[in-house]
């Protein structure tokens, strides 16, 4: 059961846990996907990063689609790519109906990508860094199923709250609910036990559960899953 103090414009009015697997065991992929698909997670959010938008790399086309077969739940793909005009039609094809976000500064023309994103079948998605409100974007919610807004620099996992972003929270679901769009508001970065009920209350819809949650190295999964379960109310089985 969600918060009292968390209100939800959304359909159902549950939280979604879309776990990075970036912060999962690299060495570990198919074993920890199984387990978190059996722990009910919602989406599966994968970070791709080409080492020039972002100073870091992480999964290959090859790595994503074999993720989102063997997952069979939507997969959350995060482009922090220099190039998504080239790279978002591959990864729209990958799982089904993925959620594929682009961070529009990346692109010339965002309207045109994401317009391309939803006729690839794509739920198109447009991520705000921290550098930037929302209001920067706001002649492309109509565009979108998801705004991720970025908590922390994007490139990597195991960074601190930058905390302005939660007004950033705030401001998109103000946007949302002026504009009478119905996008999803994702907060991806140090969605942390402390920091959860903060983002909920925010505005949340989708959290991107990463090193300072599903992943909280003091933790198994299944407490981990369980201590979420406690701030998020019943979306996710205990093992
Ligand atoms: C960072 C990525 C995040 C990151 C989350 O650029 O977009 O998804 O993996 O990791 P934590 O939760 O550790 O900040
Ligand atoms: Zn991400």
């Amino acid at each position: 059961m969600r918060g009292d103090a968390v209100s939800s414009t959304k359909k159902d009015g549950r939280v979604l846990i879309s776990p990075s697997l970036m912060c999962a065991d690299q060495m570990n992929f198919g074993a920890e996907v199984d387990e978190l698909v059996g722990l009910g997670i919602d989406w599966l959010h994968l970070d791709i990063m080409d080492g020039h938008y972002v100073p870091n790399l992480t999964f290959g086309t090859d790595q994503c689609k074999a993720l989102g077969e063997r997952s069979g739940v939507p997969l959350d793909i995060h482009l922090m790519v220099d190039d998504p005009d080239r790279w978002a039609p591959v990864f729209a094809g990958f799982g089904n109906a993925p959620y594929v976000t682009i961070h529009p500064e990346t692109t010339w023309h965002p309207a045109r990508t994401l317009a391309a994103l939803r006729d690839a079948g794509a739920h198109p998605g447009l991520a705000v860094d921290p550098a930037f409100s929302p209001d920067r974007f706001s002649n492309l919610l109509g565009l979108v199923d998801l705004v991720l807004v970025m908590a922390v620099n994007p490139g990597y996992a195991g960074q601190k709250l930058l905390p302005w972003t939660l007004d950033s929270v705030r401001r998109a679901r103000e946007l949302r609910d002026a504009g009478g769009h119905d996008f999803l508001i994702e907060v991806d970065g140090n969605v942390s036990w402390t920091k959860i009920p903060r983002m909920l209350e925010a505005g949340a819809d989708v959290l991107v559960a990463g090193t300072s949650s599903l992943f909280d190295p003091t933790l198994s999964r299944v407490e981990a899953a369980a201590r979420l379960n406690g701030l998020i109310g019943p979306r996710i089985r205990r093992g």
